[in-house]
């Protein structure tokens, strides 16, 4: 964490995870535990028909409501699918883009990324790009490659102001919902070497203004130790942001003064 030039940001991910009334229950628990002054900013990133129960239930609590994936277009024929206006029009502050999970089960590329960035950017939110290596690209040593040319994808033709807004999660996709966290100095040096990315890409002021989470099976036990890295200003986190306690140890790892 470096609060001093950016935020650090704690958040849940829920993936395809609770109803609308478990969403309201784990406000409820949440909120009597939850820490009153904040260092850091929380999120809790929902399923779309969660939305508007979420942002009744954590009203009045400081936390900011995301979604999981939006559709780049404004509107059309374009059955099923949910635009950046209709999430800002709600009140969701940010969009979750370029998952792991959406890449593999839905056919996201680098391409529709970059859409989904300028869209969510231009409807006045928050993009939380996501980017991450496999095992087998870890272990033929092409990750710092590989999330170079993620992150110039979903940036192409963002101006600076506007690459400011972004937050980059770093999720390294052998370390999701497996128990395996990458370990302090590994997410620290591919948040590093992302924030190197964008320095050549935007300059120094610019990179040191974006916030890049760390992701992958991130709890209570090993998010002190990843929030004290100096380039991991945060986590997105799946699994322990299901349960109000692991949810809040994580915010308090990273809500040191
Ligand atoms: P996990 O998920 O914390 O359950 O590993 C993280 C994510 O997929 O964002």
């Amino acid at each position: 964490m470096n609060r001093r030039y950016r935020k650090t940001i704690i958040a849940g991910n829920w993936k395809m995870n609770k109803t609308a009334t478990e969403t309201k229950k784990f406000a409820e628990e949440l909120k009597v535990i939850l820490p009153k002054a904040k260092w850091c900013d929380v999120v809790v990133c929902v399923p779309f028909v969660n939305i508007p129960a979420a942002l009744r239930a954590f009203k009045d609590m400081r936390v900011a409501i995301g979604a999981e994936n939006v559709f780049y277009e404004k509107s059309g024929a374009y059955t099923g699918e949910v635009s950046a206006d209709m999430l800002k029009d709600l009140g969701v502050k940010y969009v979750i883009i370029g998952h792991s999970e959406r890449r593999q089960y839905f056919g996201e590329t680098d391409v529709i990324v970059n859409k989904k960035v300028q869209a969510v950017l231009e409807a006045g939110m928050h993009p939380i790009i996501c980017v991450g290596e496999s095992l087998e690209q870890r272990e033929m040593g092409v990750t710092m490659d590989l999330i170079t040319l993620q992150i110039k994808s979903a940036l192409a033709g963002i101006p600076a102001e506007k690459v400011r807004k972004c937050v980059i999660a770093y999720e390294p996709i052998w370390a999701i919902g497996t128990g395996k966290t990458a370990t302090a100095e590994q997410a620290n040096e591919v948040c590093n070497g992302i924030r190197t990315t964008i320095r050549h890409l935007y300059g120094a002021r610019v990179a040191r203004s974006v916030t890049i989470q760390y992701g992958g099976s991130m709890n209570p036990k090993n998010a002190e130790e990843l929030l004290a890295q100096p380039d991991v200003d945060g986590g997105l986190i799946g699994g322990a942001a299901l349960k109000p306690d692991q949810f809040v140890e994580i915010i308090n790892a990273a809500n040191q003064e």
